[in-house]
């Protein structure tokens, strides 16, 4: 069928909003008419080449849409059911068998290579392949295939609103809020500091308040997100501009040392701020998407002497399945209020979308495609 999507033709091009061919889908693959998606910074990585991937290709990984045919072998869900898309993995592998999808074994095939397992690719221009399948479901598009291992149903109580909305629950999210909740766990009472305060690190200072930290601390380089930061649960906030040093700042709040932090910066000088600012017995999480070959040098006897635990994250842990309706509950409740952070963009407007995520402007953008 005739489709259209936002190709990258080349490393750091603008995309193009164009009409491609996607196939029909074979035996245990879904499509879905995207209703909304997110734009994660992962998909701005791709772009900028941290993460290099073969062109053309159609990003986006955060989507939410209606369930329009399914192959002959698909059970889970049926065709008019609404859907979030999150990220893909093999199932079989030795981490897939223990829980652990987002440490699966071919995490890299199955989410970045933009192409089925066979090397096939379903999208094409002219007759020309145009690589799909990124993260399962490449979603910068009217239409993509997925399967079953990465769409999670939407309850039917779930206004429209707010089901547009859905989409960053498939990989942002549940990232920042997995990695506190299923991984960093703070006690209730303790202190968090959140490196970045971007859509990641939003859902970490969500989750921290939610579970009872007291402290909250939040540090960016950008004003406006700071106070967006405070309004959902950060107790403290510290410009890094450069003029403050963030370590002793953390130490003189938090008296002595955080419980807790996460790095969603990416940035290795960061990354060991993270570490240097831990009470004895902290845990350090990250979740950045350095570029490849990224190195980080650690005080050795300091985390050693004071017990230091230094854990890299995936999609916090989550098994899709089960988080995503979770965060939706809490959500609720008023616990989790994730639509803060985002404004909707037509979809045609995907590079000014992607120009106010990186300029600070946007938290986290979501495209409405067209009805
Ligand atoms: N591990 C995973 O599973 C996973 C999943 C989703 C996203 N990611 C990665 O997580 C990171 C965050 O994603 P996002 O969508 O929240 O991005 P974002 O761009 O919205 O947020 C990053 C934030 O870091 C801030 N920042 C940058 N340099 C800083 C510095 N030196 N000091 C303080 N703050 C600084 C930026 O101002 C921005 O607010 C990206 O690298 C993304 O690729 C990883
Ligand atoms: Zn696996
Ligand atoms: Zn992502």
């Amino acid at each position: 069928m005739k489709i259209t999507a936002a190709v990258l033709n080349a490393p750091n091009a603008a995309l193009s909003v164009e009409g491609l061919e996607l196939e029909d889908p074979r035996d245990l693959e879904i499509r879905v008419r995207l209703v909304a998606t997110g734009v994660c910074h992962t998909d701005i990585s791709v772009m900028r080449r941290p993460f290099p991937v073969e062109q053309p290709i159609v990003l986006g990984h955060e989507g939410a849409g209606v369930v329009e045919a399914v192959g002959a072998s698909v059970t889970k869900v049926k065709v008019g059911d609404r859907v979030v898309l999150s990220y893909n993995f093999c199932g079989q592998c030795p981490s897939c068998q223990r829980q652990a999808p987002s440490y699966c074994q071919y995490f890299f095939g199955t989410n970045f290579l933009g192409q089925r397992r066979d090397g096939s690719t379903a999208l094409s221009r002219q007759g020309q392949p145009v690589r799909h399948n990124f993260f399962g479901q490449s979603s910068f598009a009217s239409h993509c295939l997925c399967t079953e291992t990465n769409v999670v149903k939407v309850p039917d109580t779930v206004s429209h609103e707010l089901f547009e909305l859905l989409g960053p629950l498939g990989c942002g999210i549940q990232t920042g809020a997995g990695a506190v909740i299923n991984v960093l766990k703070p006690q209730i009472g303790s202190s968090l500091v959140v490196f970045g305060a971007g859509a990641v690190g939003m859902a970490g200072v969500m989750a921290a308040k939610a579970l009872g930290a007291a402290t909250v601390i939040a540090v960016d380089k950008v004003a406006e997100r700071l106070q967006l930061a405070l309004e959902l649960g950060a107790t403290h906030t510290i410009l890094a501009d450069g003029t403050v040093d963030v370590v002793s700042r953390i130490r003189e709040i938090t008296a002595g040392g955080a419980d807790c932090s996460l790095d969603t910066t990416a940035v290795s000088a960061v990354l060991r701020q993270a570490l240097d600012c831990l009470a004895p017995l902290g845990r350090c999480g990250f979740v950045g998407g350095a570029p490849v070959g990224a190195t980080l040098e650690v005080d050795v006897r300091d985390m050693m002497l004071n017990g230091k635990t230094l854990r890299g994250i995936v999609e916090g842990d989550s098994n899709a399945d089960d988080f995503i309706p979770a965060i939706l509950r809490m959500q609720a409740q008023g616990l989790f209020p994730f639509e803060k952070m985002m404004k909707i963009y037509p979809f045609e407007s995907i590079n000014e979308a992607i120009a106010d995520s990186l300029s600070g402007a946007t938290v986290k953008p979501v495209l409405r495609m067209a009805a």
